[in-house]
């Protein structure tokens, strides 16, 4: 695992958005997996700029997000397809037809996410997959005991993550209590994870998921077996690890063939 700590989360967001930006850059017509939440807002942003500035073009991209909340219906304010058009679908130009979304109004679920997962193999895999981490250590929504090896299906959310996310909602009984999303071993077929982290909330699943042991009690610690993964965060996310300073060493010494 790639560990890139850095000053503030401004500089973390555009690390993460100068990773993305390469990867279109070096494969035009790359599969993207996106991730909602307030994390990825920044990164957004920056790459929806990038396109404005001429700099980056999405006609050839196709993106799957990874999870959906079970319920809403379409247009709903806190869907996760509404966050993905205000914040960067809106602003880039993707071609709706190459747009993914888990579908959380799916009438037969199981038939709906064996779809999903085909639909992932069809687009040839996802090249790079962003993502976040839960307080309790969720990548997607796979939440503690999550199957290491899970495929796209209905999750439950923790009492945490309705906490959590209830500021979208505007109170916590309004938030659905399931979800569908990318397994865990979906997240791992993907051929680099880029994961973003910031804020001290995220500090101890960042130092357990990083340096702790694997363990479906933080299901993010099965991207220690990933071949390619790269976690960027600002120094207050990364204040729990042990190892701070030689990342730090490994970043700065880095070949000049792998910088962004
Ligand atoms: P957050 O969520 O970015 O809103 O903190 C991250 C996640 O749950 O993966």
């Amino acid at each position: 695992m790639e560990i890139i700590i850095k000053p503030t989360v401004a500089e973390a967001q555009q690390e993460t958005a100068k990773i993305m930006r390469r990867q279109i850059s070096r494969k035009p017509d790359s599969v993207l997996g996106l991730a909602t939440g307030s994390t990825p807002i920044g990164v957004y942003a920056l790459l929806a700029a990038m396109h404005e500035q001429g700099a980056l073009d999405f006609s050839q991209v196709s993106t799957f997000n990874l999870d959906e909340y079970v319920g809403l219906e379409a247009g709903h304010p806190c869907s996760y397809r509404e966050f993905m058009r205000e914040h960067l679908f809106g602003k880039v130009n993707l071609a709706p037809s190459r747009i993914h979304f888990p579908d959380g109004t799916a009438k037969d679920v199981p038939l709906h996410c064996a779809e999903y997962e085909a639909a992932i193999v069809r687009a040839g895999g996802i090249d790079l997959q962003l993502l976040g981490i839960g307080r309790e250590g969720h990548i997607g929504f796979n939440e503690p005991s999550s199957s290491l090896a899970s495929r796209t299906r209905i999750k439950t959310l923790t009492p945490q993550t309705v906490q959590d996310n209830a500021r979208f909602f505007g109170s916590a009984d309004k938030v659905p209590r399931h979800v569908i999303t990318m397994g865990v071993g979906t997240i791992m077929d993907t051929r680099h994870c880029l994961m973003l982290a910031t804020g001290g909330g995220k500090a101890e699943a960042v130092a357990r998921m990083a340096e702790g042991a694997i363990t479906a009690d933080l299901p993010a610690s099965i991207l220690q077996m990933h071949p390619a993964c790269t976690l960027v965060l600002d120094e207050v996310a990364a204040a729990e690890l042990k190892r701070c300073e030689y990342y730090r060493w490994v970043y700065d010494n880095k070949p000049e063939w792998q910088r962004v």
